[in-house]
């Protein structure tokens, strides 16, 4: 019998298989800004935001919102242009506005909340460029704006190791390459394997710093954020992550963990 032909590989559909969940981060800025607030945020920018599908989703679930993207490369932009903008509505579309350029100098309008998710800030590497970054978003805020990012760490990342998982009909592979004690800085690579294919190495790499919640949160503290708040997932009964997210001031030694930081303007 003939194999059957896969698709042609697409690294971002890929990628979104097997790291994002807009549907969810959706939900958790909405629901901690209203904890913190009161009311229900509308305006959101999305800082690296590459293919953007957290704008769509942000737009798509309520007619009051209105998203910014903003990412320095186009490549992803101009994916997330032909495969998740036309999911929307032509009147949707018109509330999603994408910028290729820096998140350290575009100019936009302010928002009610800024985010920067899968870690993207790491590419700061210095506390002088985070802390230029973390002003920056802080000046973009209205005046009750949050900044919400997220982090992760662990004893894993402490040296270089590979993980593993099935996603549906393939595999991924999230590999920490290196780690530097003395700078914290860190090489990441993203691989995947289709069945009956070879392993796609590198299809996506990360040179980053693996900075602390606490230097996380007093770099936002020098910025001006009021105050911080650390959300902590909780466990299920074999011990890996339950996506659910929690306030809290204690943490939880761990070998890997992810967490969400909330910052008041
Ligand atoms: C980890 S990926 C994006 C992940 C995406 N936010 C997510 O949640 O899956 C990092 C992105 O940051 C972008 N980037 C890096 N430096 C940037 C900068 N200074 N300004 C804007 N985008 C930047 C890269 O082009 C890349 O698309």
């Amino acid at each position: 019998m003939k194999k059957k032909k896969l698709p042609p590989f697409d690294r971002y559909a890929h990628y979104f298989r097997a790291v994002q969940s807009p549907e969810a981060d959706c939900q958790f800025i909405s629901d901690s800004y209203k904890e913190l607030r009161g009311h229900r945020p509308h305006d959101l920018r999305e800082d690296f935001c590459a293919a953007f599908a957290l704008c769509c989703a942000w737009t798509r679930r309520n007619r009051h919102n209105r998203s910014i993207g903003i990412d320095l490369d186009q490549e992803p932009i101009s994916y997330g242009q032909t495969h998740y903008l036309p999911k929307l509505r032509p009147e949707q579309r018109k509330r999603v506005r994408i910028l290729n350029g820096s998140v350290l100098t575009a100019k936009v309008p302010h928002v009610d909340v800024v985010i920067a998710f899968n870690f993207s800030f790491c590419i700061f590497k210095s506390r002088l460029l985070l802390r230029r970054y973390f002003k920056s978003v802080h000046k973009g805020l209205r005046q009750d704006g949050l900044f919400i990012l997220d982090a992760f760490g662990g004893s894993d990342t402490q040296e270089a190791n590979e993980e593993k998982s099935k996603i549906g009909n393939f595999f991924y592979y999230w590999e920490q390459g290196s780690f530097e004690p003395i700078t914290n800085e860190a090489m990441f690579h993203i691989h995947f394997k289709r069945k009956g294919e070879r392993k796609r190495e590198k299809v996506f790499s990360y040179d980053w710093r693996l900075w602390t919640i606490a230097e996380i949160r007093e770099t936002l503290h020098e910025a001006g954020f009021r105050r911080t708040h650390v959300y902590w997932e909780g466990t299920t009964r074999s011990g890996g992550g339950n996506g659910k997210f929690k306030r809290t001031e204690v943490g939880e030694e761990c070998y890997g963990w992810v967490a969400y930081l909330v910052a008041e303007k």
